[in-house]
């Protein structure tokens, strides 16, 4: 099992994590769909996919920031990102649990 920094939360469950992917035209005009894939390539890289949810969304109505992306428990929801950004995201984020900040567009916590 996952003993990552968000495996405590969900003592009764692998999941430890979700991750929304904005796939909305604007997003998708400035790369999401690399994004995603380089989302999805990462997490099994790092042996961490089957403790991360992934999930496709509908435009979040913030396209002058797009390519968007939404990490939760803690509510983080980060600004254009890239297939490289990705690879930091999961590395420090999802990982070890370090913010990309740079990239921080807004945190709505549960
Ligand atoms: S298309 Fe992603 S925020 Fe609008």
């Amino acid at each position: 099992m996952y003993k990552g920094y968000m495996a405590h939360r969900f003592s009764d469950s692998s999941i430890a994590c979700h991750i929304l992917c904005c796939t909305g035209s604007s997003c998708k005009k400035r790369g999401a769909a690399e994004v995603l894939e380089m989302l999805k390539k990462e997490l099994k890289e790092e042996g961490l996919h089957e403790y991360v949810h992934i999930t496709k969304t509908h435009c979040n109505n913030l396209c002058e920031h797009s390519p968007i992306l939404m990490v939760y428990p803690d509510g983080i929801w980060y600004k254009q990102m890239t297939p490289k950004r990705i690879k930091k995201l999961v590395q420090q984020h999802i990982r070890r649990g370090a913010p990309l900040k740079k990239y921080i567009l807004r945190t709505i916590p549960y």
